[in-house]
């Protein structure tokens, strides 16, 4: 009986240990602080969104995947566009599946920046290498052998305040995939003018539909060779509207 009574907590601690958020930054030669608690919750200010737990989000139309649940934060970190963000996890326990990284522009101030528009836009991912899905060549592999992932901001990016958002989707369950989103705040510097045109752009939630074979998929059964990231590619910085 006492068995019965406490599998099902041992269960939940472990799952819960398992899995990760972004918990710091690196920008320009600066150490970030993130936010290390579970929201609701005082803790240090920071430039990072407050996120509620370790636990994924399992659907892509859920408001979690946005920014985990977090809204605006206190502070943000001034990046001159073709510099380095790094994201550091804390924890992080998967090898399959991609790293995507997205940003939006703010038309005002943080504090009311809640990327709710069709703005979003990748600057980096990296997805599948080689042939085999049911392999370790994926870009969550190597967040999970460095705990850490670096960006550049495009280098012709027009200045201004920008949300970043770094998504980490785990795909080593079948046809379960698991999202684990977190954004901070930047204040994007530089000369260039450019920006994504609108068929780089993406509501979030919802860039793509669940059904997305990049998203619904069994890697272990799964007869496919090569992977796409949902949500389309990459802006280069190149093309602009
Ligand atoms: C900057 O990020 C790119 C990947 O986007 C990486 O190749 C490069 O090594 C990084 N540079 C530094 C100094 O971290």
């Amino acid at each position: 009986m006492l068995f019965n009574i406490l599998a099902p907590a041992v269960g939940l601690a472990t799952l819960v240990a398992g899995h990760g958020a972004v918990t710091s930054y690196q920008i320009g030669g600066t150490a970030y602080p993130g936010y290390e608690g579970f929201s609701p919750a005082t803790s240090l200010k920071t430039i990072q969104f407050q996120w509620p737990d370790f636990n994924p989000t399992m659907v892509v139309t859920d408001a979690k995947m946005r920014c985990n649940g977090g809204v605006s934060a206190d502070l943000s970190a001034t990046i001159k566009a073709g510099e380095n963000v790094t994201a550091i996890w804390k924890q992080w326990t998967h090898a399959q599946g991609p790293v995507m990284v997205w940003m939006f522009k703010c038309s005002g101030a943080f504090a009311s920046c809640k990327g709710d528009e069709k703005g979003w836009f990748k600057i980096d991912q990296m997805g599948m290498w080689g042939t085999q899905l049911n392999s370790e060549n994926w870009g969550t592999a190597i967040v999970l052998k460095n705990l850490k992932w670096s960006s550049v901001i495009p280098k012709n990016l027009a200045p201004g305040n920008y949300l970043i958002r770094h998504e980490l989707l785990a795909l080593h369950q079948a046809n379960t995939p698991q999202f684990y989103p977190e954004c901070a705040q930047l204040v994007v510097t530089g000369s260039g003018s450019a920006t994504p045109p609108a068929d780089f752009l993406y509501s979030i939630p919802g860039y793509a539909p669940q059904s997305d074979p990049g998203i619904m998929v069994d890697i272990y059964g799964s007869k496919a060779t090569t992977y796409t990231c949902p949500g389309g590619p990459v802006w280069s910085g190149f093309q602009s509207s």
